[in-house]
């Protein structure tokens, strides 16, 4: 397998991130890619203590993800002292935070959508950088395509800041271009989504399954909750949800409750999410044409990585 700064810095053998991906990236999915040999990422959902207690039974290394609009400080700290990387998505890149997260022994990383936030979180003390192209599934920072977004970002930050390349890479040739581009990794998003360990409603699996890269729109539509946030989505979920009449289109778990879903609200569907799961969020990134099938995360990191040694 082909070593570079990112699997030295972090420890694992494959240069590979699986994204945080708020639910649907939970401990079962980051501790198969984990075992996988690439990074497995949890995207936090948890108080402190949960937080805590779960990444003590996780496989090093694991990080963590937080969504800067929801991020609490005592959960950064719960993640800091248990995870090897903490990162950090949706927000200006702030140092108390990097600060927090490398006094817990934990690096820090930040996801940008342009070079000039780059510079921003390699000055807030950031160890890696994300370079978001548009083409990514879910929220997304940036305007441009990712090829661009990674030479400005390699250029602003690349001799100092470890790099990482996301947006619609969901194939061996796309990993191994953004690797020759020089990224020091590459970041996968949508492919998890379809993981058997992701926590995925299968209605939202099996869409990503039957769609193709032109399935996908940049919206701000799912603005509930968390407005005026451009995110990547299939097409056929806001024609559905513009369809929907009532006020709701089902029922979400939070911890040991049930809460109703309005219409055009951010959470995708889980498992355990009820209603009419087709007009909920379901994001995506270009890569979707990718997903053929469900399969164990495992299987997706090998096909993903299998001839980057050669
Ligand atoms: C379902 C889903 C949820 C996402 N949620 C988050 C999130 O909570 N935090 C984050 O940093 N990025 C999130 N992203 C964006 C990813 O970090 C990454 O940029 C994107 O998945 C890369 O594009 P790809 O999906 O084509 O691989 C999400 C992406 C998807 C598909």
């Amino acid at each position: 397998m082909l070593t570079t700064r990112f699997t030295e810095l972090i420890g694992c053998q494959i240069p590979l991130q699986q994204a945080g991906m708020g639910v649907v990236a939970g401990p079962e999915l980051a501790a198969a890619v984990t075992r996988a040999g690439a990074l497995g990422m949890m995207g936090n959902v948890l108080p402190a203590p949960q937080l805590a207690g779960t990444l003590e039974h996780l496989p090093s290394p694991v990080g963590v993800n937080f969504l800067m609009p929801f991020v609490e400080q005592d959960a950064v700290e719960a993640a800091a002292s248990g995870a090897r990387l903490v990162e950090f998505f949706y927000g200006d890149p702030e140092q108390k935070l990097v600060d927090l997260v490398h006094g817990g022994g934990a690096l820090a990383a930040w996801q940008v959508g342009d070079a000039e936030e780059a510079r921003a979180a390699r000055d807030a003390g950031c160890d890696v950088i994300v370079a978001q192209g548009v083409e990514a599934g879910g929220h997304v920072r940036g305007t441009i395509g990712l090829l661009p977004v990674l030479d400005g970002v390699l250029d602003a930050v690349g001799d100092t800041t470890v790099v990482v390349a996301a947006g619609g890479i969901g194939t061996a040739h796309a990993v191994k271009a953004v690797l020759a581009a020089g990224a020091h990794a590459a970041r996968v998003g949508t492919r998890f989504v379809a993981a058997a360990e992701a926590d995925t409603h299968p209605v939202y699996a099996q869409a990503l399954v039957d769609a193709d890269a032109q399935d996908t729109v940049l919206t701000t539509a799912f603005g509930v909750m968390w407005p005026d946030a451009p995110h990547r989505v299939l097409r056929s979920c806001i024609e559905a949800a513009e369809a929907v009449t009532d006020e709701t289109v089902g029922e979400m778990a939070m911890g040991d409750m049930r809460m109703p879903l309005p219409k055009f609200a951010v959470p995708c569907p889980a498992r355990s999410t009820t209603g009419n799961i087709a007009a909920m969020a379901l994001y995506a990134g270009q890569s979707v044409g990718a997903v053929t099938k469900v399969e164990r995360a495992a299987d997706v990191v090998r096909e993903l990585t299998a001839d980057l040694g050669d």
